[in-house]
């Protein structure tokens, strides 16, 4: 972060010292709202919780050396700049603080699946460019974005911010903390089609993106996706598609194979270079998130064989997203567990299909996917379904919720696998452990709400000598 003194941060935010003597503390970051996370120098932000309220830890983050903090109310002992709404504060800091860099570029990237993804492998590419700040994990919403906005200083070529909207407004509101001049929309899905009714909403929604994009910007749009490649009318910015089937677009993929693990393979396509890639991500779909990132970097300046070979060292940085690692006795185990929609999961029975060739008998433990409202039922049945189409040898459905993927799966005719209801994660691994045999390999996918991980931990656990 640049420095700031806490006169400048009230100056900022519009708000008052608290006590009025602390104006001269200077801030040299972190921001962080955990104050587990303060050092030296840092700024509190105290957020107030479901289960706690920040302020109450206002004290042990000055003791850890944090400057001051953001605060709606004075903490006594700590020196603070009180604000009405800290989140909005947040937002305006990180706002002032973009304006002071402007050798900044910032790129935004939304869409319903793969976001962490691409912007993963988008920072992977545009690191070699120059000093890059990126989100940790999925910091995407009104707090994380701002967060990883203040992480950037004078040195920072680049910003590459995923951003999220669970309902209108959100990304609009993401733009104007962090305008960006380069943002992509990666697909319109059927996450949290509960809060938004329809797709054509969850399109409005994420054109947010393109429309908050300057005359001078760029939009890159998926070709595959009609309701994607649609925004092209929706904005100022001039237009960069990508796209694995549209062989219209300006960045596709040629020859597209996969390896055992499911490591994609291709020939990146633009601006009439080709230049091969061996993805270390795992799943058809990364293609996709890779050409997105592929066309940010061109538009950021990297030529083609510069970026294919970025895209070839790119590993996975975020957690829990198609995480594979092999047991000792040689049973597969992806880990898939961090989240999971429609689209996701399709994408990850996809890929449990092509790793359960040649030999591999193929599980898949399903936990619900959350926030689908009236669309829920039906959407677990058809994972199901797709379950018993790729062939498993059993699926597990963990939690009443999830329970419709195993009438989905038993409705498929000649579909003659075991099917597992279990009450929560010990049950499936009981159960995988009387079902699993060396070399097979199971997928553990669900919301995050689901804790699925704990599934994939322990059958790891059994591999700890
Ligand atoms: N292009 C894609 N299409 C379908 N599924 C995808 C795609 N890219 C990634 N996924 C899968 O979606 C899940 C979430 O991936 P990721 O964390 O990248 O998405 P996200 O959009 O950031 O999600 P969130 O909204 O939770 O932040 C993972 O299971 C991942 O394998
Ligand atoms: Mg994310």
């Amino acid at each position: 972060m640049i420095p700031l003194t806490l006169a400048e941060i009230a100056a900022l935010t519009g708000g008052t010292l608290a006590p009025a003597d602390a104006a001269g503390l200077v801030v040299t970051g972190p921001v962080v709202v955990d104050s587990r996370r303060a050092t030296d120098g840092a700024l509190f932000a105290a957020l107030p919780g479901e289960r706690a309220d920040g302020h109450d830890y206002a004290p042990a983050a000055a003791a850890a050396g944090a400057a001051g903090v953001l605060a709606s109310r004075p903490v006594p002992g700590v020196p603070a700049v009180v604000v009405p709404d800290v989140i909005v504060a947040l937002g305006a800091l990180a706002r002032a603080v973009l304006a002071r860099l402007p050798a900044a570029a910032v790129t935004g990237i939304t869409g319903s699946s793969g976001k962490t993804s691409t912007k993963d492998l988008t920072a992977q590419v545009v690191e070699h460019l120059g000093p890059t700040i990126a989100p940790e994990g999925s910091f995407n919403n009104e707090i994380g974005l701002p967060l990883t906005v203040l992480r950037a200083d004078a040195s920072t070529r680049f910003l590459v911010l995923e951003m999220s909207a669970r309902g209108m407004g959100h990304i609009a509101a993401l733009c104007e903390i962090a305008p960006p001049r380069i943002g992509a929309v990666l697909n319109v899905g059927r996450a949290h089609a509960g809060e938004f009714g329809s797709l054509d909403a969850v399109a409005k929604a994420k054109g947010e993106l393109p429309e908050a994009l300057p005359a001078d910007g760029v939009a890159v749009l998926n070709a595959d996706d009609p309701r994607v490649l649609a925004m092209a009318d929706r904005t100022a910015a001039r237009v960069v598609t990508f796209g694995v089937r549209d062989t219209s677009a300006a960045v596709r993929a040629e020859g597209i194979r996969l390896d055992d693990l499911g490591r994609a393979s291709f020939r990146l396509l633009m601006r009439d270079v080709a230049a091969p890639v061996t993805l270390r991500v795992h799943g058809a779909h990364h293609v996709s998130n890779a050409l997105a990132a592929a066309a940010i970097a061109g538009e950021l300046g990297m030529d083609t064989p510069a970026i294919a070979a970025a895209l070839n060292a790119a590993t996975a940085r975020s957690k829990r997203r198609m995480e594979l690692h092999e047991r000792a006795d040689g049973v597969l185990v992806v880990n898939d567990s961090y989240n999971a929609n429609p689209d996701s999961a399709r994408a990850a029975i996809e890929a449990l299909r092509h790793l359960s060739q040649g030999g591999r008998r193929g599980f898949a433990v399903l936990g619900h996917m959350a926030e689908l409202g009236d669309i829920a039922d039906d959407s677990h049945a058809e994972i199901g379904r797709l379950a018993a189409q790729a062939g498993v040898a059993g699926l597990i459905v963990v939690g009443e919720q999830a329970l419709p993927a195993l009438m989905g799966a038993r409705a498929e005719t000649g579909w003659h696998g075991a099917a597992i209801a279990a009450p929560d994660a010990l049950s499936a691994v009981a159960a995988l452990d009387n079902l699993l045999r060396p070399g097979d390999v199971v997928l553990v996918k669900a919301s995050k709400s689901a804790e699925l991980w704990e599934v994939a931990d322990r059958l790891l656990a059994e591999d700890a000598p």
